[in-house]
C-alpha cells in the first residue's frame, strides 16, 4: 500500500511555515524582539526552516552572520532556500545538538525557540556548548514548554494521540505501554518541569530574566490540526501503529483535536517560559 500525502508530510516534516503559525510563531516573534539593539553575529539552534533567521536579518542590518544549526536535511534545504537572498549573511550547519560539535563562532546572542523537549536527556551539552559560544556580553534566548503531567506521565501532545489511539480501538488504560513498547518517549517524560530545568541549567549559565505566557493552540477543522501534527511532530508519534495504519493515525488524531477544540474552546493549552540567560560568572 503507498503512503498517504500526510505520511509523506510526516516523513519530510513539510508544511511547517504553514502550521507553526498555530503555536511556534509566537516564540519567534517573542525572542525578535528580545535581541540585543545591534547584534551582529547570532547563533539560532534547531533552526528549521530558518524562519527567525529571516526576520532577524531584515530587522538588523548590523547583522554580519546568521547561523542556523539544526538536524533535518529537509529542514535546512528549506532553509537554504529561504535564506539565499541574504547570502553570505547567512551559515547552516547540520547538526545534533544533543552532542553539538565545537564550531568558530562567538554570537552576541544564541537562540532556541521550541526545541528543548527533543534534546531530552542530553539537555546539558548544548547548555555547555552556547556557554563556549557567547561572545563577552552575548545573552542565550531559550523558550521551554511545560505542559502538566497527568497521573500516567503524559503531557500536551501525548495526550491527543492518546485520544486518538482510542478512536483506532486502543483501551485507554493500556496506552502508556503502547508509547513503552514501541520505544516512544511520552512529551511528558521529555519535558522538565521549570525547577528541574533552572537547576540543569545553572551549572552553565544564569538566569537573568525570564517571561511567561500561555500557548493556546485552536483550529479550524479536524484536517488543519492533522497537517500541523504532521509538520511539527513528523512521524515520531505514527510509529504507535503499524504501517498499514499511519494514515488512520493522522486522521484520528485531527479528529481527536477537533473534538477537544469542539468541548473546550481550544486543542491544548500550556505556559510557556522564556529564559534570557548569561555565562555564569560573566
Ligand atoms: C518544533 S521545531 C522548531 C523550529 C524553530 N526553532 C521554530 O521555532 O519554529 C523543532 C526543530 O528542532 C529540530 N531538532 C530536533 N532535535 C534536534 C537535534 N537533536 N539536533 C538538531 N536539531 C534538532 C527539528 O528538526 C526541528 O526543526
Amino acid at each position: 500500500m503507498s503512503a498517504s500525502a500526510v505520511e509523506i508530510q510526516a516523513r519530510t516534516l513539510a508544511g511547517y511555515a504553514d502550521a507553526s503559525r498555530l503555536r511556534q510563531v509566537h516564540d519567534r516573534d517573542w525572542v525578535l524582539d528580545r535581541l540585543p539593539p545591534r547584534p551582529e553575529l547570532l547563533v539560532d539552534l534547531g533552526s528549521g526552516i530558518g524562519q527567525l533567521l529571516e526576520a532577524a536579518l531584515l530587522r538588523h542590518p548590523s547583522l554580519r552572520l546568521a547561523v542556523g544549526l539544526e538536524r533535518s536535511e529537509h529542514r535546512l534545504a528549506e532553509a537554504a532556500e529561504r535564506l539565499r537572498p541574504h547570502g553570505d549573511r547567512v551559515a547552516l550547519h547540520q547538526a545534533d545538538l544533543t552532542d553539538p560539535a565545537p564550531l568558530p563562532y562567538r554570537a552576541d546572542a544564541v537562540t532556541m525557540t521550541s526545541v528543548l523537549h527533543w534534546l531530552y536527556p542530553d539537555e546539558a551539552r548544548v547548555f555547555g556548548w552556547v556557554r563556549d559560544h557567547l561572545a563577552p556580553g552575548g545573552g542565550f534566548l531559550l523558550t521551554t514548554y511545560h505542559p502538566a503531567r497527568d497521573a500516567d506521565g503524559l503531557a500536551g501532545e501525548d495526550e491527543i494521540v492518546r485520544d486518538a489511539l482510542v478512536r483506532l480501538g486502543a483501551d485507554r488504560a493500556a496506552v502508556p505501554g503502547v508509547f513503552a513498547a514501541a520505544g516512544v518517549l511520552p512529551i511528558g517524560a521529555r519535558t522538565r518541569t521549570v525547577d528541574e530545568l533552572a537547576a540543569l541549567l545553572g551549572e552553565f549559565l544564569t538566569t537573568e530574566s525570564f517571561l511567561e505566557r500561555q500557548a493556546e493552540v485552536t483550529v479550524a477543522d479536524a484536517a488543519q490540526y492533522e497537517h500541523f501534527h504532521a509538520a511539527t511532530f513528523g512521524d515520531y508519534y505514527s510509529r504507535l501503529v503499524g504501517p498499514e495504519r499511519r494514515g488512520d493515525f493522522f486522521r484520528a488524531v485531527g479528529e481527536a483535536a477537533w473534538q477537544r477544540q469542539q468541548e473546550r474552546g481550544w486543542v491544548s493549552r500550556m505556559p510557556v517560559r522564556l529564559w534570557k540567560l548569561v555565562p555564569s560568572g560573566a
